[in-house]
């Protein structure tokens, strides 16, 4: 939060709990997808580098495409202005998400070949990347579970030094995660995004 708004709410608490209240009961019967992406508009306008990287990762987590989003602030041209979307796709690129990659595959959902099952450590956490995506998956036993590198706070690309047993923490704002189970344990709230997968012949498949 900025430092003018935790002002304004220590200044006038009661005023600024029922503006909060207000926009929450505004947004309630949006869809989450397109409450995130009204989010990315706003945070373009007020140029706030951390809430567009927070509310286009929740964006993309609620479905939104590249394309979507590209369009959104498009539309939004006539209360945005060319200048504001040209330092908005300038944060985009700086985030280098694979959904915004030019040569990015198609957005329809595919199975990917992540890894041969039985060379996956077993009772721990292994760091890969697969087609143009970082994952870590961790295996107990015939249990897999395959997680997005990618930070559900601000989209950062955690590495695999970040891992010490079975604990995950991002290096930028130190939420971590529980590798087992993907939950969010420290700091934050959201937990990891979990792609679906399955082992096909030897080999463990991975579904985004
Ligand atoms: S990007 Fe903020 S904790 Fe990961």
């Amino acid at each position: 939060m900025s430092e003018a708004l935790t002002y304004l709410i220590k200044a006038r608490p009661e005023a600024m709990q029922a503006y909060f209240k207000f926009l929450k009961d505004a947004g309630s019967r949006l869809d989450p997808k397109t409450r995130n992406l009204i989010s990315v508009i706003t945070k373009v306008h007020s140029q706030t580098e951390n809430g567009l990287r927070q509310y286009l990762t929740r964006a993309l987590r609620e479905g939104a495409t590249a394309e979507e989003i590209i369009d959104a602030l498009l539309m939004a041209f006539p209360a945005l202005g060319l200048a504001r979307i040209v330092w908005a796709a300038d944060v985009i690129l700086k985030m280098d998400l694979p959904e915004f990659r030019l040569d990015a595959p198609p957005a329809e959902p595919a199975w990917h070949d992540v890894a041969a099952f039985a060379a996956l450590a077993d009772g721990k956490a292994t760091r890969l990347d697969c087609d143009g995506r970082g994952l870590f998956v961790w295996r107990k036993g015939r249990t897999v579970k395959v997680y997005d590198s990618r930070c559900p706070h601000q989209a950062t690309n955690i590495p695999h030094l970040a891992l010490k047993g079975e604990r995950l923490t991002c290096p930028k704002h130190e939420w971590a995660f529980d590798i087992t189970t993907g939950a969010c344990i420290a700091k934050g709230s959201t937990p990891l995004k979990r792609w679906e997968s399955r082992v096909e012949g030897g080999r463990l498949q991975a579904y985004w």
